[in-house]
């Protein structure tokens, strides 16, 4: 085989490689953004449909690129013609064949279809309740206080879950419309401004999956992230007993200092700290801020060092963010003494 036959084999042979490529780049696991995989019995039943979707959708697509490409080399143009091939119009039966068939091929996936849109809406008896409210630039999750079900736990970016059980999101918007994405739980629901969407979902194991609003929503909406942390039942329970607790807050030295310091400043008018002076509702709820692994829409990891910066000028860390910037109004001392009240929030 000469050098100029192989280039040409290759090159007949490259659309096969790069389909193999893709479907094997498909096929990662612990890919944060894989919405096919096991961990969720959302993601699950979706996958469930995709893939017979998919398959079938790569049948129709041989086959018609195959009918167009044998169309082409049969009746291409020969050396020596001169003159136009006899023009036809219309053919009843070919018509009447390429209507039934897509038609019947649009019937057939409609069955699956419609079954899982009917699983997926369903709500299960046991099912835990959490609101979510999305905000520019950060979701709040808001559970029922275990010891009075009339009082609301409201937490930022985090959400924890108990493993193995049905959660039921009701998902709202504050001003823009965003979406409620955790790729590797479940698919995409909206948040629209004076509407309550539903999203049921099951974390099947223990982990920390990763969501975002998948829905463009101005300046920082690539950096409108949270966790869903799912746990054992108990460490759940445990956990959400500990959040509807008031803030224990060190009162002494930097923390006492910054405690202070956030009382007496404009922190209180949008963040609340329970059990203290600051009731403000539009910022996240900062009560047991030291629990957190992250700060800013888990733009940061939660360290002194990223509030001091945050506090210092959260714009350029989240571009729009709505939290003015101490930088210029605070001493880098003061804001540092913020940071420690605010880690000393276990
Ligand atoms: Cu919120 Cu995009």
């Amino acid at each position: 085989m000469g050098a100029r036959s192989r280039f040409i084999t290759l090159i007949r042979l490259a659309p096969l490689l790069l389909t193999l490529a893709l479907l094997a780049g498909g096929c990662t696991t612990n890919d944060p953004y894989d919405t096919l995989t096991d961990f969720g019995d959302h993601s699950k039943t979706v996958r469930g449909l995709f893939w017979p979707v998919l398959w079938v959708a790569i049948f129709v697509f041989f086959a018609v690129e195959g009918l167009l490409l044998f169309t082409m080399i049969r009746f291409r143009r020969r050396g020596g013609e001169r003159q136009m091939p006899k023009q036809t119009h219309g053919n009843t039966r070919l018509e009447v064949g390429w209507t039934i068939v897509p038609s019947l091929v649009l019937a057939i996936i409609a069955v699956p279809t419609i079954s899982t849109i009917v699983d997926l809406a369903r709500t299960p008896q046991n099912a835990l309740q959490v609101r979510v409210v999305a905000r520019q630039w950060w979701f709040e999750f808001i559970y029922a206080d275990p010891a009075d079900p009339n009082r609301a736990v409201s937490v930022a970016s985090e959400a924890h879950i108990p493993a193995g059980r049905p959660i039921h999101w009701t998902i709202e918007s504050e001003d823009v419309i965003h979406s409620f994405w955790v790729p590797n739980l479940a698919g995409k629901q909206d948040a629209v401004p004076g509407k309550k969407n539903d999203l049921v979902f099951t974390a099947r194991q223990p982990g920390v999956y990763h969501g975002e609003c998948a829905e463009y929503c101005l300046d920082s909406h690539a950096l409108m992230r949270f966790i869903v942390i799912a746990e054992p039942e108990g460490q759940f329970n445990t956990w959400l007993q500990g959040q509807a607790q008031s803030a224990t807050a060190r009162t002494t030295g930097s923390a006492g200092r910054g405690q202070e310091l956030f009382l007496g400043n404009a922190c209180i008018g949008c963040h609340a700290i329970e059990g203290s002076a600051a009731q403000g509702r539009t910022a996240p709820n900062l009560t047991h801020f030291g629990s957190r692994v992250s700060l800013a829409g888990n733009r940061l990891e939660n360290t002194p060092e990223n509030v001091v910066r945050w506090v210092t000028n959260p714009q350029q860390l989240k571009p729009g963010a709505k939290m003015p910037a101490f930088g210029g109004t605070l001493s880098e001392e003061d804001i540092k003494a913020i940071a420690d009240y605010l880690h000393s929030l276990k």
